[in-house]
């Protein structure tokens, strides 16, 4: 049987969606620190993620894409030492502060792209119990990516990324998103079988929820959060206005407005730990 071209349809997909032409570039995440570490604080993706994976005291973990160090912080507390690789500058700069704001003194920054960090060189293969990738897969070759993140581990490698598209009819994304949405887990899952990697997966749904004092307030942030990240469509804003007057819930003198969305859980053992890691893997995931 022919074998799908999931590599391929991957960087289509990548290269023809707004945000994977944005999120490729360290520059563009340069000027989001503030909206994007703003945006995930009111997110549920730290805990969400604290619960599924498997942390011992001693481990030591590889946080790939760490951005401002929303969930590396937290991560780094419960292990015995996290390395951080993040391309972006800003980003960078903000997780070192948000680092010594906590005292947490455990994290090493490796400031390059997953592409560009050599195994034997930066880091050692095998070197970090725990390799971590929140919402970052954004790399065009993606095999090599995979491939590099299961030689980095030593027994877990854990992905969390967007299951099912946002533009799903009437939904917030909907609203205002014109163009193509970006790839999502299930390539992911399928280039990591035809890597020979059987990966588990575990769909979960994440909540955001953002308040604010009044409609034009709403208005205003989600038409700034969008701005230079998605093509916005030029009646935009009216139908941003009118979504945003039917769903926002008055809650203690403000207007509330909760999302849900689809993560994806993609993770594996290490080959030689396989039977007996995957079933403490699963025990905890159960819990
Ligand atoms: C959506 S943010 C996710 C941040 C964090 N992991 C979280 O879950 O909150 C994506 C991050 O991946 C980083 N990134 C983009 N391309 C990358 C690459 N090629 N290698 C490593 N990180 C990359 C960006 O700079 C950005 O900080």
């Amino acid at each position: 049987m022919e074998e799908i071209d999931w590599p391929g349809m991957w960087r289509k997909a990548l290269e023809e969606s707004s945000w994977g032409q944005r999120a490729v570039k360290p520059e563009y995440w340069d000027g989001r620190v503030d909206q994007f570490e703003g945006v995930i604080k009111q997110s549920n993706r730290v805990e969400m993620i604290l619960s599924r994976i498997v942390i011992e005291p001693d481990y030591t973990i590889l946080d790939i894409g760490a951005g401002p160090g929303t969930v590396t912080i937290p991560l780094a507390k419960a292990a015995a030492a996290l390395t951080a690789i993040e391309p972006s500058a800003g980003m960078l700069t903000r997780l070192t502060e948000n680092a010594s704001k906590e005292e947490v003194s455990n994290i090493r920054c490796i400031g390059k792209k997953w592409e560009d960090v050599e195994l034997g060189k930066d880091i050692d293969a095998g070197e970090h119990d725990v390799v971590l990738a929140s919402y970052s897969i954004v790399m065009k070759e993606i095999r090599s990516t995979l491939l590099k993140m299961n030689d980095a581990a030593k027994r877990y490698v854990y992905i969390f990324t967007g299951a099912g598209h946002k533009t799903a009819k009437n939904s917030f994304w909907s609203t205002i998103h014109s163009g193509k949405p970006s790839p999502d887990y299930i390539y992911l899952y399928n280039i990591l079988y035809q890597l020979g990697i059987y990966a588990n997966v575990a769909i979960m749904d994440s909540e955001f929820e953002m308040r604010f004092p009044d409609l034009d307030v709403a208005v205003q942030h989600y038409i700034q959060h969008f701005k230079g990240w998605i093509d916005l469509a030029e009646d935009s804003e009216e139908k941003l206005r009118a979504y945003l007057s039917e769903n926002l819930v008055e809650d203690d003198g403000m207007l509330s407005l909760k999302q849900n969305m689809k993560t994806a859980m993609i993770w594996w053992a290490k080959e030689s730990e396989n039977s007996e890691l995957n079933s403490l893997g699963e025990r905890r995931n159960d819990a």
